[in-house]
C-alpha cells in the first residue's frame, strides 16, 4: 500500500503525521517512510540520519527499476521503521523529486505485506511530488482547523479530490470540529489530529522526559489516532469519525455498530469531488 500524506498551507504536523503514521502501522508489515518533501527535508536532521537517502535513491532507481530500492536506501528508526530522509535544501529535494521514477516508489509498495508513507510536505498542482501522490492509493490531507486555513481549502477541494483516487482529510491544531467541518465543507473529516506534546516528541526526534509513562507510539494519543487511521486505510472499512472515542488496535475490523456512522466513513474521491 502506498499513502501520501500532504499539506496545502502552514505547518499542520504532515511530517510529524506521516512518521507517526508508519511507526504504527499495524504490524506484520514492512514499513517505510519517504520523505518527498519539496521543501527539503526533516527527519534526517531531527534524527540524526544521512540526509543522502532520497538523493541515492534516485540516482539508483534511474539506472534500473528494482522493489528492493527504497529499503536498500533506508536508515532504520527503532521499531525497525525504514526512513529514506530528502535532504534538508530545498533546492536539492527538489531536483531529487523530479529525477525519482514514481515506478520505483508504486514498485517497492506493491510488494507483499509492504506499506509505504510518503511525506509530500505542502503541495499544489506544479510540485514535484504530485506522480508519487497520483500513483499512492490513498492521500491523506491535513489542514489547519481554524477559518483562516479552512477558507483555503474550500475553494480547492474539488481540485484536490481529483490528486488521488482516495484523499482523506484530517483536521489538525485548534479551530472548528469535524462535525462544524463537515457541514461547512461538505466533505467529512476523517478526524481531528490529538494535540500530543508526547506523542509529536517521539516522531520528531525529541527526547521525552523520563517521568511521561506513555513513551511507546502506540500508547501516546498521537499514536493510537495514526494506528487507527492505518487500520481505516487497510480496512477501508466505514467507520465514525476518529475524533470520537478511539478505538484500540484490533477493533476496527468488526466494529461495534455504534461507531459506524449512518453513512459510513464516505472517504473517497467522490465525497469530495461531490463539493465541486
Ligand atoms: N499532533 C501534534 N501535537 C503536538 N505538536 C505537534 C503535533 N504534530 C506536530 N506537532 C509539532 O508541530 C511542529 C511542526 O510539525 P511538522 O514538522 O510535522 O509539520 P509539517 O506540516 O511537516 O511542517 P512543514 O510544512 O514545515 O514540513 C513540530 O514541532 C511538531 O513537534
Ligand atoms: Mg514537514
Amino acid at each position: 500500500m502506498l499513502v501520501s500524506v500532504v499539506s496545502l498551507k502552514g505547518a499542520p504536523g504532515v511530517t510529524t503525521f506521516a512518521l507517526g503514521l508508519a511507526a504504527c502501522w499495524p504490524t506484520a508489515v514492512r514499513r517505510l517512510l519517504i520523505e518527498a518533501d519539496p521543501s527539503g527535508g526533516d527527519v534526517a536532521t531531527r534524527f540524526g540520519l544521512a540526509p543522502s537517502g532520497l538523493v541515492g535513491l534516485a540516482a539508483a532507481a534511474r539506472a534500473g527499476a528494482d522493489p528492493a530500492l527504497p529499503w536498500a536506501h533506508a536508515a532504520t528508526l527503532p521499531g525497525d521503521l525504514g526512513v529514506v530522509a530528502a535532504p534538508p535544501d530545498a533546492d536539492a529535494a527538489r531536483a531529487t523529486l523530479a529525477a525519482l521514477p514514481p515506478g520505483s516508489v508504486r514498485m517497492a509498495a506493491d510488494q507483499p505485506g509492504s506499506v509505504v508513507v510518503l511525506d509530500c510536505g505542502r503541495v499544489d498542482a506544479d510540485s514535484p511530488a504530485m506522480p508519487l501522490i497520483g500513483s499512492s492509493d490513498a492521500m491523506v490531507l491535513i489542514t489547519g482547523s481554524r477559518a483562516d486555513e479552512l477558507a483555503h481549502l474550500a475553494p480547492r477541494l474539488a481540485t484536490i479530490a481529483r490528486w488521488s483516487p482516495r484523499p482523506l482529510l484530517l483536521l489538525a491544531g485548534e479551530g472548528y470540529p469535524v462535525d462544524e467541518v463537515e457541514r461547512t465543507l461538505s466533505v467529512p473529516p476523517l478526524g481531528h489530529i490529538p494535540d500530543d506534546e508526547v506523542g509529536a516528541a517521539l516522531f520528531c526526534g525529541r527526547p521525552v522526559p523520563r517521568w511521561r509513562a506513555r513513551r511507546e507510539p502506540n500508547r501516546t494519543a498521537l499514536g493510537r489516532f495514526a494506528h487507527n487511521v492505518a487500520l481505516v486505510l487497510r480496512s477501508a472499512l466505514p467507520i465514525a469519525p476518529l475524533s470520537v472515542p478511539l478505538q484500540m488496535a484490533g477493533s476496527v475490523p468488526g466494529l461495534p455498530p455504534r461507531l459506524i456512522s449512518a453513512s459510513g466513513m464516505r472517504p473517497a474521491p467522490a465525497e469530495m469531488g461531490a463539493a465541486s
